[in-house]
């Protein structure tokens, strides 16, 4: 059984960047997903991680306990490992610097621009229900000598050189890809090892199910309203299973695994879509495509958008490339 550091070596032919600073960029990755693992494992014995930190964050939203948990997990272990040079994360307004310009031994590895959600589906957290971490890495663009700058961060998704998520679900399980397939490794905790468990994951043929948060109907435009007829409707393969938690990293690996469309898109509430681009739609869209999905904002690529600024909204739709440009038709025809 391959452990992720044996099937990143093994695979090495297939990244065309240094092997070395992408182990160690994982060994950051591996390291902060196990503390929020353990946090999380315990979230019923201890009020330290359960419930809000009290802060508003740049979202607009209550930042629970394990928002922040996850957030300097991940800064810490990202600011160690003299690979990464930038982070933007949902929790913060603006990006960070990372600067190791003294540690010339280091120096040109330091090349990694990391945009992370670091903990998705909060919601979640206090009532037991799978929750991730999300995260994009990118090259840097502005010169090596050079300090990172906003333009490093607003690369278009489809520059992205590894992308993926941690599920800290019944296992945990990390799941991504740089480009040659999406594979996903779960945590043994007892050896605090991720084991290749599911090799090159592919949307199966059988389209089978439908996520999207129904109860705001009332606040969508018609062309989704006619989507949600059609997934109901008797018919050739349908009616599809409606599957939703409120947690976007549940929600697509349920449905990369078992065949299904995610959908959030622009509503009354969330006139640009509630998701962010760059944390969130760029990864996942990522991994849709190298999983054979298409990923859309109900008219063009994901991965195509030119991103504007950090903290970026944008409706969201992915799944198996059937249903997305089945659901693209409607609204193309109802708005
Ligand atoms: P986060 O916890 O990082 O703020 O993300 C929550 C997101 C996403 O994970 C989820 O699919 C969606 O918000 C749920 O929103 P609704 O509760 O509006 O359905
Ligand atoms: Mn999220
Ligand atoms: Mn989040």
């Amino acid at each position: 059984m391959y452990t992720l550091g044996e099937f990143i070596i093994e695979n090495r032919d297939y990244f065309s960047y240094s092997t070395e600073s992408l182990l160690r960029l994982f060994s950051s990755i591996k390291l902060a997903s196990k503390a929020i693992h353990k946090e999380v494992n315990k979230a019923g014995l201890t009020t330290e991680i359960i419930g809000s930190s009290g802060v508003i964050n740049i979202q607009g939203e209550n930042q629970k306990k394990l928002d922040d948990f996850a957030h300097r997990a991940f800064l810490e272990s990202f600011k160690n490992r003299n690979v990464v040079c930038g982070i933007a994360s949902e929790e913060a307004k603006d990006f960070i610097v990372i600067n190791n310009k003294d540690k010339k031994e280091n120096f040109l590895q330091n090349q990694y621009i990391v945009l992370i959600d670091p903990l998705d589906g909060s919601s979640n957290i206090d009532v037991n229900v799978s929750i991730g971490t999300i995260f994009s890495v990118y090259i840097k663009k502005s010169p090596i000598q050079m300090d990172v700058t906003i333009e490093d961060f607003l690369q278009q998704g489809n520059k992205q050189i590894l992308a993926g998520y941690i599920i800290y679900g019944s296992s945990t399980i990390l799941v991504y890809s740089t480009g040659n397939g999406v594979h996903g490794f779960t945590l043994d905790p007892s050896v605090g090892t991720f084991y290749l468990s599911h090799y090159n994951i592919h949307f199966p043929v059988k389209e089978k199910i439908y996520s999207i948060n129904e109860g705001n109907y009332a606040k969508f435009s018609n062309g989704i309203r006619k989507f949600i007829r059609y997934c109901q409707e008797k018919k050739d393969n349908r009616p599809y299973t409606a599957r939703y938690i409120g947690s976007l990293v549940g929600d697509f690996h349920r449905n990369i695994i078992q065949g299904g469309i995610y959908i959030y898109p622009k509503t009354a509430s969330y006139p640009e879509g509630k998701l962010r681009l760059l944390y969130e739609c760029n990864p996942i869209a990522f991994l849709t495509e190298q999983a054979g999905g298409k990923a859309s904002d109900g008219k063009n690529s994901i991965l195509d958008i030119e991103p504007k600024e950090l903290h970026q909204r944008t409706p969201f739709i992915c799944g198996p490339i059937g249903m997305v440009s089945q659901l693209e038709k409607f609204m193309n025809n109802f708005g």
